[in-house]
C-alpha cells in the first residue's frame, strides 16, 4: 500500500480534532483509499496549549517551517486562520509542491484568486471543503456531484451563530442583544462576535460557493453584506404573523438582465414558514442548491466544531491523497476559471420583494402620503399591518412590497424617511420566495 505523509500547521481545538479523528478512522479511510496516511509534524503554537484531545508529543514543533520544509511531507493542513502568516504558510507550501488543505475562509475569500495562481503554478492541489458549513460536504458537492449543473441559486443558512440567536429570538421572543449577550457567556458566540453577527463570516462562505459554482473568483467587496444587528423582537413578531421566519441567508443567485451575471450577498431575509430553510434551528447550518439538471437538494450539519470540521479536512485529505496515487491525472480540480466573463450583479440592479416597517405618528394621510411615494416610484404593495394605537403617537405600520429593485427601494425609502410624520430610519428585510 501506498504512504502519504501528512503534516499539520494548527494543533489547537481543530488541530487535535483532526489528529483524533484520524487515530479513530485512519485504519478505515487507508482501507477505502488504499493509501496509509501518516502524520509526520504537527506545528503548534506552544508545546502545552490547551487541546480537547491529545497530538502525540514526539510529532510537535513550534516551528512552521519544520512541516512545510520537509521534504517527506506531502500534504500540508493549514489551520492557522486568519489572512496574515497563513497565507505566507500556505504560499511557501505550495511552492514546494505540497498539496494544501484548509479550513481557511477568510483567507481564500481575501486572497483565493492569487493562492489557485500558485496552486496552478506549482502544479500542487489547493483544498478547501472545511472552509464552508463545517462537516457538510458542501465543496465536493458542488464540484463532483453536480458538475453536470448549472446552480440557478444556492442559498444557504453558513454562520451557526446568526442562526443561533435569530432561533432564540423567535422562540423566545426575545430581543437581540440579550441572546447575544447570553451566547457570548455561554460560548456559542464569539467576543467580540462582529465577524459573525456583522455577516462577514457569512460573506466568506457564500463568496467560496459562488465563485466554485460560478467559475470565477468572486471578489469580497462586490458581495453585498448586512448583518442581523438590525433585527428585532417586533420584527420576529410581524415576519411570523405573516407567515414567515427571519434568516441570515447566504445567496448566490443566477441573475438573467440585459447584462447577465450573478447575485452574490449575505442578509437577514424573510422565508416562509413552509419552506425547509424556515425548520433549520440552532446552530446548525444548511444549504438549498438548485441545479438546473438535478432539481433542488438541500444539505444539512454541523457547521463548526472540532470534529465536524476534522471530517471536512480528512476528506479533503483523502482526495488529496487520492491525487498523489493517480498522480492527479484523474480528478476533478478543487477550483477551475471556466467563466472568464463572469460578474458580480451589483445590487441596486437585483429586483426582490420586501417587508418594511415604519415608525409613523398615527393620523389620518399617513398612508396615503407613504404610498404616494411608492406608487410615484412604481413600487407595489401587497399588504399592510397596522396595529391601533393611540391618537398622535408613533405606532408600528408594516408594509410588504411587491418586486421592486434595490434601487427603487432605497431610493423611495429615503424619500419617505424625510416626511415629518416618520420618527424613525425605516426598517427594511428582503423576502426570499424561493421561486
Ligand atoms: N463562526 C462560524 C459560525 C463558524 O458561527 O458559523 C466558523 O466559520
Amino acid at each position: 500500500m501506498q504512504q502519504v505523509n501528512l503534516g499539520m500547521i494548527g494543533g489547537g481545538t481543530v488541530g487535535s480534532g483532526v489528529f483524533h479523528a484520524w487515530q479513530t478512522n485512519g485504519g478505515l479511510m487507508a482501507a477505502r483509499l488504499g493509501v496509509k496516511l501518516v502524520f509526520r509534524r504537527v506545528a503548534v503554537k506552544s508545546f502545552d496549549e490547551p487541546r480537547p484531545y491529545p497530538i502525540a508529543r514526539e510529532l510537535l514543533t513550534t516551528d512552521w517551517q519544520e512541516v512545510v520544509n520537509d521534504a517527506e511531507i506531502h500534504v500540508v493542513i493549514e489551520l492557522v486562520g486568519g489572512t496574515g502568516i497563513a497565507k505566507t504558510m500556505v504560499l511557501a507550501a505550495l511552492a514546494r509542491g505540497k498539496t494544501v488543505v484548509t479550513a481557511n475562509k477568510a483567507l481564500l475569500s481575501a486572497h483565493g484568486k492569487e493562492l489557485f495562481a500558485a496552486a496552478a503554478k506549482s502544479g500542487a492541489n489547493l483544498y478547501y471543503e472545511a472552509s464552508v458549513c463545517g462537516g457538510i460536504p458542501i465543496i465536493k458537492s458542488l464540484r463532483e456531484g453536480f458538475v453536470a449543473n448549472q446552480f440557478p441559486a444556492i442559498y444557504g443558512i453558513v454562520n451557526g451563530t446568526c442562526n443561533y440567536i435569530l432561533s432564540r429570538m423567535k422562540a423566545e421572543g426575545a430581543e437581540f442583544a440579550d441572546v447575544l449577550a447570553d451566547a457570548q457567556k455561554h460560548g456559542y458566540a464569539e467576543t467580540p462576535p462582529d465577524l459573525d453577527i456583522d455577516g462577514f463570516d457569512a460573506q466568506h462562505k457564500i463568496g467560496i460557493l459562488a465563485s466554485l459554482a460560478h467559475g470565477f473568483w468572486v471578489d469580497h467587496h462586490q458581495i453585498h453584506t448586512e448583518g442581523i444587528r438590525d433585527v428585532s423582537k417586533i420584527d420576529m413578531e410581524f415576519a411570523e404573523k405573516l407567515g414567515y421566519t427571519i434568516k441570515l441567508l447566504g445567496i448566490a443567485k443566477q441573475i438573467s438582465a440585459k447584462k447577465p451575471g450573478v447575485q452574490v450577498s449575505v442578509y437577514p431575509t424573510l422565508i416562509p414558514n413552509a419552506h425547509v430553510l424556515a425548520s433549520v434551528n440552532g446552530v446548525f447550518n444548511a444549504c438549498f442548491v438548485q441545479g438546473d439538471i438535478v432539481g433542488d437538494t438541500l444539505f444539512y450539519g454541523r457547521g463548526a466544531g472540532k470534529d465536524a470540521t476534522a471530517s471536512a479536512v480528512l476528506s479533503d485529505v483523502a482526495d488529496a491523497a487520492l491525487d498523489l496515487k493517480n498522480n492527479a491525472k484523474t480528478r476533478v480540480l478543487p477550483f477551475v476559471a471556466h467563466a472568464w466573463n463572469g460578474r458580480v450583479v451589483p445590487m441596486d440592479d437585483i429586483v426582490s420583494r420586501y417587508y418594511v416597517r415604519f415608525s409613523v405618528v398615527d393620523k389620518p394621510g399617513v398612508l396615503a402620503k407613504i404610498s404616494a411615494i411608492f406608487a410615484a416610484a412604481k413600487i407595489g404593495i401587497s399588504s399592510v399591518i397596522q396595529p391601533e394605537g393611540h391618537a398622535g403617537e408613533s405606532v408600528p405600520l408594516i408594509l410588504m412590497i411587491h418586486d421592486a429593485s434595490n434601487a427603487a427601494m432605497r431610493k423611495a425609502l429615503a424619500k419617505i424617511s424625510r416626511l415629518p410624520v416618520v420618527k424613525a430610519k425605516p426598517v427594511m428585510f428582503r423576502v426570499e420566495s424561493f421561486d
